[in-house]
């Protein structure tokens, strides 16, 4: 990669304000009411119910099952079991792209992990369904279940994450820890996290011949729709995806699951509509998690507390049959500016369901740890932990050198900083004590999150009344994609979002891409800006050419697009509305269409990144341990802002997420046969109202002229990502006592300080 700085390249155009319209969600009122239906919701006529039936083990083989038992239960119709599953057409053990992980589907009678599904019962009613899975009684072969450090497999990994290299140098660490005059280390641990989602995995599958139609919560429509169409040999085509709402994705709605290809499966079998809706138990194995991690953290500091080097080491736990490891040491690629860094990751294979992305992945553990680290370093060179941050500012990408696209992190430090007030902070901990005599601590942390975009295409239709269709198959998993993806069509239109029609969650619309790696606004949106651009400029050439409209003469160039009207842009007031446009000239209607399109040569050449600082303040208890996250202040900058609401719903949603990660969440398998013994919402614990502190989310402006034409980063992740270390260093400077080990427990911090 060069280092020399690139020439500015010519920007894009800009667009309107730097910040859109606060409009309200275009989904709200319907979920508010009831009214939005979501995959259980759908009771096609015939239906049968599935019940997955799941490994109480973690390790070893189901040597027998009351097979007969459960068919004979009432209302029981069918049971699968390895010994009579129908075959799929693709290799379930082997990998199926990016996203595609090896799955259990009943291809043998292992146990991999405990709630791995071992049988499938199909029944007239759930009740049957239920009562016929328990009748199996499995009886296992069991083997001692690895579930720890003390007995997982290390191994070397080929990748972390999706595809990234399990270790990534720059510059040279010997010579920067030699050049150090202290050497902070520290290890930390984070715990195995489940998505939780408000809605359970779930499908309803209808067969009509090689036809598949499936209602299911999905982040990924088009892609899944293949994956789908390989498991059961038809065409891609063939299958139509439904997933008009998702009560929450957070990563685990973008991979295929066993539990749904089972289902698949057994409508296709029984020539009957299967419906399968996991437990919340059940979520606990085959649909993915965040996954554990050891982190070792040295960072070296000179005499002015400038970095000169940092190495981040993650051991990251997996299953023993999928490689999906939680990035976490690459956090520590991207933050700031050292002049060596080292980043590796280590596998660890464990009884366990594989992990996959979570909200964050990578980022939320692993500046969680070296937040924390930043705040030991800073204050072993007697520095205020901003004043530090500030010291290591990179004012360029570490590592490749290359300029940021744009970089308001000064802004957000500075305004994070005055709104909660951070001056004259002690540097000292226990100094603060509130009127109770509970101690008072202040934290913060720097977020961030890079810019990933997916191909996406869309759909513009413009109708001879004026108003437009736009078509796109986006998923809006509470994020308020429909909502931002229309304004932003509705903008290239030059109509009100009100004019807009907006098509999306069905597969057989233009492939939205993944709505996943806080990239759908932008990927989505960039192909509906195009495709409204698309129909717009189509428009001016009809109106162009045609001597008896006002608009003859001035060429696409020369138009603007506004209020349902074309203007001429040398004379605003020489214009002429759609309607009439289209009607003169003998159209019913215009389509266009538009894609993801970015300039190549921008994304080389510009290190694209969101920001933000996060300010927090815990009190504790002194004699009782117990802390409450009282005040969280974020101040981010994402680029253009299209629906400052919803983001900042967004920035509220991740440092909620941050408070549950640093306080509260923590999936625990018993040591004694790996069985996670918290898989319910009463005891894996998530902040409910009263641990939500006072939030504020600021939006820092940021004009970025080069991540994209629309100026659009992505808010859906970063949130997270400075929240968590930033209450941990609250925590230590409320008490003194430095935990290392996530989620901070009232017993880490009794007999401390
Ligand atoms: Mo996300 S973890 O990119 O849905």
């Amino acid at each position: 990669m060069s280092l020399e700085t690139p020439a500015p390249l010519t920007p894009y155009p800009r667009h309107g304000s730097n910040s859109g319209q606060p409009i309200s969600r275009r989904d709200g009122e319907l979920k508010v009411t009831g009214q939005a239906t979501y995959a259980a919701d759908n009771h096609p006529p015939g239906l049968l119910y599935a019940v997955t039936a799941v490994s109480s083990i973690a390790r070893g083989r189901v040597a027998a099952l009351d097979v007969a038992a459960a068919k004979a239960h009432p209302g029981v119709v069918e049971v699968i079991t390895p010994a009579n599953r129908p075959p799929l057409s693709h290799d379930p053990d082997v990998k199926l792209g990016m996203f595609g992980f090896r799955i259990e589907v009943l291809q043998d009678d292992k146990v991999r992990y405990a709630n791995q599904p071992i049988a499938l019962v199909l029944a007239e009613s759930l009740e049957a369904a239920v009562e016929g899975a328990a009748l199996l009684r499995p009886r296992y072969e069991v083997e001692p279940a690895r579930t720890g450090l003390g007995n997982g497999d290390r191994y070397a990994p080929a990748a972390v994450g999706v595809g990234a290299p399990p270790r990534t140098a720059f510059g040279d660490l010997d010579a920067g820890f030699a050049a150090a005059d202290q050497v902070i280390e520290a290890e930390f641990t984070t715990p195995a996290q489940f998505h939780n989602a408000m809605e359970p995995h779930a499908v309803v599958a209808q067969w009509d011949g090689d036809h598949l139609t499936l209602d299911m919560p999905n982040q990924a429509l088009v892609m899944s729709r293949e994956a789908y169409a390989a498991y059961f040999g038809v065409p891609g085509e063939n299958v139509l995806i439904r997933s008009p709402f998702l009560g929450g994705g957070f990563g685990s709605k973008a991979i295929l699951n066993g539990p749904q290809i089972l289902a698949i499966l057994a409508a296709r079998h029984m020539r009957r509509p299967v419906k399968l809706v996991l437990s919340r138990a059940q979520m606990y194995g085959p649909v993915g998690h965040r996954g554990r991690t050891w982190q070792t953290l040295r960072l070296g500091v000179d005499g002015e507390g400038r970095l000169t080097a940092m190495h981040h080491h993650s051991l990251a736990a997996t299953s023993s049959f999928e490689d999906f490891l939680e990035p976490a040491a690459n956090a520590s690629l991207h933050a700031y500016a050292s002049p060596a860094i080292l980043s590796q990751t280590e596998g660890l294979r464990l009884d366990i369901g594989t992990p996959g992305p979570m909200r964050a992945p990578g980022e939320a553990s692993g500046s969680a740890a070296l937040e924390v680290a930043m705040d030991e370093a800073a204050l072993a060179c007697g520095m205020d932990p901003l004043a530090f941050r500030l010291k290591n500012f990179a004012e360029t990408e570490p590592g490749t050198g290359r300029p940021y696209s744009s970089n308001a992190l000064r802004e957000c430090y500075a305004e994070g900083a005055k709104a909660f007030g951070w001056a004259g902070r002690p540097l000292q901990p226990r100094q603060m004590r509130d009127k109770d005599g509970l101690l008072v601590g202040w934290g913060m942390g720097t977020a961030l999150f890079p810019c990933p975009h997916f191909p996406a295409e869309a759909r513009a239709t413009l109708r001879a009344d004026g108003t437009a269709l736009v078509e796109t198959a986006g998923v809006d998993m509470g994020q308020g994609a429909w909502t931002a993806l229309a304004q932003i069509a509705a903008e290239a239109l030059g109509l009100d979002p009100e004019q807009v029609e907006f098509r999306s969650g069905v597969s057989d619309l233009p492939d939205a891409g993944v709505a996943g790696g806080s990239g759908h606004t932008a990927s989505a949106g960039l192909a509906l800006h195009n495709a409204g651009q698309n129909v717009i400029a189509r428009l001016a050439e009809l109106a162009g050419a045609d001597p008896a409209s006002p608009l003859f003469g001035a060429g696409n160039i020369g138009v603007v697009a506004k209020g349902g009207r074309l203007h001429r842009r040398d004379d605003e007031g020489r214009s002429e509305s759609y309607a009439d446009i289209l009607a003169r000239t003998g159209q019913t209607e215009l389509v266009g269409t538009g894609r993801m399109a970015r300039d190549e040569e921008a994304v080389q050449a510009w290190a694209m990144y969101s920001h933000g600082a996060v300010f927090a303040e815990v009190k504790v208890d002194p004699d009782l341990g117990m802390v409450r996250a009282t005040r969280l202040v974020g101040a981010f900058a994402a680029g253009r802002i299209i629906n400052p609401k919803l983001v900042r719903s967004q920035y509220y949603g991740g440092m909620i997420w941050g408070v549950s990660f640093a306080l509260q969440e923590a999936a625990i398998a018993d040591p004694r046969t790996g069985r996670i013994m918290n898989a319910d919402l009463a005891e894996y614990r998530i902040p409910v109202n009263a641990d939500v502190p006072s939030l504020e989310a600021i939006l820092v402006p940021e004009d970025d002229r080069y991540v994209n034409p629309l100026g659009v980063k992505g808010v859906g992740e970063i949130g997270i990502t400075g929240t968590v270390g930033a209450i941990a260093n609250a925590v230590w400077h409320a008490t003194g006592v430095r935990v290392r080990r996530f989620p901070i427990q009232i017993e880490d911090l009794l007999g401390g300080g």
